[in-house]
């Protein structure tokens, strides 16, 4: 079965066309990073004029690399939630049109779940149950991931997400929107003992996270230098940073997986590409004998792809939707399309 995947949910247009949840045939991705950069964050009216604009060219696109026309695909995925209403809606109601005009089934796809099924084309033989890491630019969850429409979490964050404390601490250290890799490049180059910051811990929920305050003393500490008229090593104020951050992700992962479990365990999401994140799991779950999944750099942030992929899956379970499709801009993972 191939599908035409449509993601529009944050700041990049992207389609893909995917067979059965694996095999990628084409990937168009259409970032608007650069041009968000200079408000330093992503301005919705702007990502949603731009969606308007690009998705017909970069659906051709993908149809054009995978050597097909809209009429050989099987069915049309799309990202129906979360994320920015407006960007949503574009992607939402231009697969509707696809799946009307074609008479093909509309596949909705929640974004995170496409995450975590990034992992699948990456790894053919990784298959549920498996425990997963979603780190990304408006997520943190350690999920269950029971089967492949079904999931149980088992914690979240309670304010930031990491990808969102990631930008934050970067943008007070002066790097570009998006930080969080700026910051990571920055980490090779620092110690990450050099300078002091809070574990923050919820009380109760041992697997819940918390990254405001670990921002806060991020700024505060910036703050209280200048004011003394001191210097900060950024490199090591950004090793120290993503350090705290690095261990209270990996902290919680280990202890789940113990506690559920799980010897497999994968990562997803924006934040899986950072590069401490990843040696430190690669670290644990060696010293555990669990096996590790992470999605290649490429499949870590936003694209059609990943949604081809869950699309697949969702399909398969009978997750179909009507001309009543709408977008969502907040819906925990767990809850299937029409329940
Ligand atoms: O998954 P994603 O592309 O978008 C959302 O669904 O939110 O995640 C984007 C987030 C941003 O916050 C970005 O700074 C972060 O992932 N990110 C990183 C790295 N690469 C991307 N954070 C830390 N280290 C990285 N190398
Ligand atoms: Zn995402």
């Amino acid at each position: 079965m191939r599908l035409l995947a449509i993601e529009s949910s944050c700041d990049e247009t992207a389609a893909a066309i995917v067979e059965n949840g694996r095999t990628v045939l084409s990937s168009v991705i259409n970032s608007q990073v650069e041009e968000h950069r200079q408000y330093g964050g992503v301005v919705p009216e702007i990502a949603s004029r731009r969606h308007t604009e690009n998705i017909i060219a970069v659906t051709q696109k993908a149809l054009d690399d995978a050597g097909m026309t809209l009429g050989e695909v099987d069915g049309i995925a799309v990202t129906y939630a979360p994320g920015l209403i407006g960007a949503v809606l574009v992607g939402v109601n231009f697969a509707k049109g696809l799946a009307l005009s074609t008479g093909k089934p509309l596949v909705p796809v929640h974004h995170i779940r496409g995450h975590i099924a990034a992992n699948y084309i990456a790894h053919p033989d990784l298959k549920p149950p498996f425990l997963c890491l979603v780190v990304s630019g408006g997520h943190s969850h350690l999920i269950e991931v029971l089967d492949y429409t079904k999931f149980r979490i088992i914690g979240r964050t309670r304010d930031d997400a990491a990808g969102e404390a990631f930008d934050k601490a970067a943008r007070a250290m002066g790097f570009p929107y998006p930080g969080g890799v700026f910051l990571d490049k920055a980490s090779h180059n620092g110690n990450p003992a050099a300078y002091k910051l809070p574990r923050p811990r919820v009380e109760g929920s041992p697997y819940d996270f918390s990254f405001s305050g670990l921002k806060t003393a991020v700024v505060n500490l910036l703050h209280n230098a200048s004011q003394k008229g001191e210097t900060v090593n950024t490199d090591d104020l950004a090793a120290s940073f993503q350090n705290a951050v690095v261990e209270i992700l990996t902290d919680r992962t280990v202890k789940a997986a113990q506690e559920f479990g799980y010897e497999t365990v994968v990562i997803a999401g924006g934040v899986s590409a950072n590069s401490g994140l990843r040696s430190r799991m690669e670290k644990e779950c060696q010293k555990h004998g669990w096996k590790l999944y992470q999605p290649p750099l490429s499949l870590c942030g936003d694209n059609a792809a990943m949604i081809g992929a869950q699309g697949f899956y969702e399909f398969e379970a009978g997750h179909l939707a009507g001309m009543d499709l709408n977008g969502i801009a907040s819906l925990p993972i767990d809850v299937n399309y029409g329940e």
